[in-house]
């Protein structure tokens, strides 16, 4: 007995394994229930009682000296692996496809970074709106022929409720929560009852946008939408404002740029004209103001309101309104934005 395990731990020392499998070789050989070392725990109970005690001390250090060597190897083994699964630095890199921002994103940024430069701040509200702040604040009753406009979503067995047919809403609910001087653009998602063409939407984007303070005048707001278009569409812009009629505006407006194709000569975008428009605007109507409990005595402000799909087909030279929301990626991969 005492032999057999000095030759087991002079093989145990002198063990070298080359692969992983020779060092599992060997955990089964010795450790594993039927291993060597398992046989000789085994065969000890046949040992003679004089002897006991000392083979007994040899057979526990035999295992765990072969219990060390083991961990000896794996340990080895396992930092071998580590290194030969790093990664070969020389492999040139995976190809990749970066993704690119929705044009309605990308322009809509845009109008938010030029009024935010000015002082405008953003203002966001609620997609499904109830009737005042969508239509009776604005100067827009039950019956108000001017409804016919704006083609309304109700929302089923309330009456009371629509999908708001403009951003205009959220004027007002900033201006019954807030104390003038109030400067900010209300960006946001709109809805209207339109069949689907390549020229209308049941749904589209808009930024208003509302400055209520004393003395605002007419020219303010004339001068901040110059501002405006020279930002967005270049400095060599005009702009010209018709007149028009909103029931929440008094005057009211319609703006048009420049025509930025063909610099204002005329083409087929603008039909000949040299102008395209973007936006309706107007001085707030004082009734609009006393429905939010704003004093027209005292304050004054303007207010206008863009789509910005439009204004992304200018730019872009997009032909159809469908693909903004067709998620076609043939259409969608061709936008990169500038950051
Ligand atoms: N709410 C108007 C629309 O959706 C746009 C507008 C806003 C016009 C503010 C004048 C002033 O068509």
């Amino acid at each position: 007995m005492k032999e057999k395990i000095s030759e087991l731990l002079k093989e145990i020392e002198g063990f070298a394994a080359q692969t992983r499998e020779q060092v599992e070789e060997f955990r089964i050989s010795l450790l594993s229930r039927k291993g060597k070392i398992s046989v000789l725990f085994d065969e000890f109970r046949t040992v003679a009682p004089d002897v006991k005690k000392e083979v007994g001390a040899k057979l526990n250090e035999l295992k765990s000296k072969a219990q060390e060597k083991l961990n000896e190897l794996k340990e080895k083994f396992e930092s071998s692996d580590a290194s030969a699964s790093e990664a070969d630095l020389t492999l040139p890199a995976e190809k990749f496809q970066p993704g690119s921002r929705h044009p309605i994103s990308i322009v809509r940024k845009q109008i938010i970074d030029i009024f935010g430069r000015i002082g405008f701040t953003v203002a966001e509200g609620p997609e499904i709106e109830d009737d005042w702040h969508n239509f009776t604040a604005l100067n827009t009753p039950a019956h108000h022929p001017a409804r016919d406009m704006q083609d309304t979503f109700y929302v089923q067995k309330d009456p009371d409720l629509v999908l708001r047919t403009h951003t205009s809403s959220v004027q007002i609910r900033t201006m019954e929560n807030e104390k003038p001087p109030i400067r900010k653009i209300f960006p946001g998602r709109v809805y209207r009852n339109e069949a689907i063409s390549a020229r209308a939407h049941c749904f589209f984007h808009q930024v208003e946008g509302l400055y209520i303070d004393e003395e605002v005048s007419f020219a303010d707001m004339k001068q901040t939408l110059l501002y405006f278009v020279r930002e967005m569409f270049g400095e060599n812009s005009d702009i010209r404002l018709r007149p028009s009629y909103f029931p929440f505006t008094e005057p009211s407006a319609e703006m048009d740029v420049t025509c930025f194709i063909c610099g204002g000569k005329g083409c087929p975008v603008c039909k000949g004209s040299g102008w395209v428009e973007i936006m309706g605007c107007g001085m707030v109507d004082p009734q609009v103001l006393e429905n939010c409990k704003i004093d027209p005595k005292k304050y004054s402000g303007y207010a206008f309101g863009m789509g910005i799909e439009r204004i992304a087909m200018l730019r872009y030279r997009i032909n159809d309104l469908r693909l903004f929301s067709e998620n076609d990626i043939r259409f969608l991969s061709q936008f990169r934005p500038a950051l």
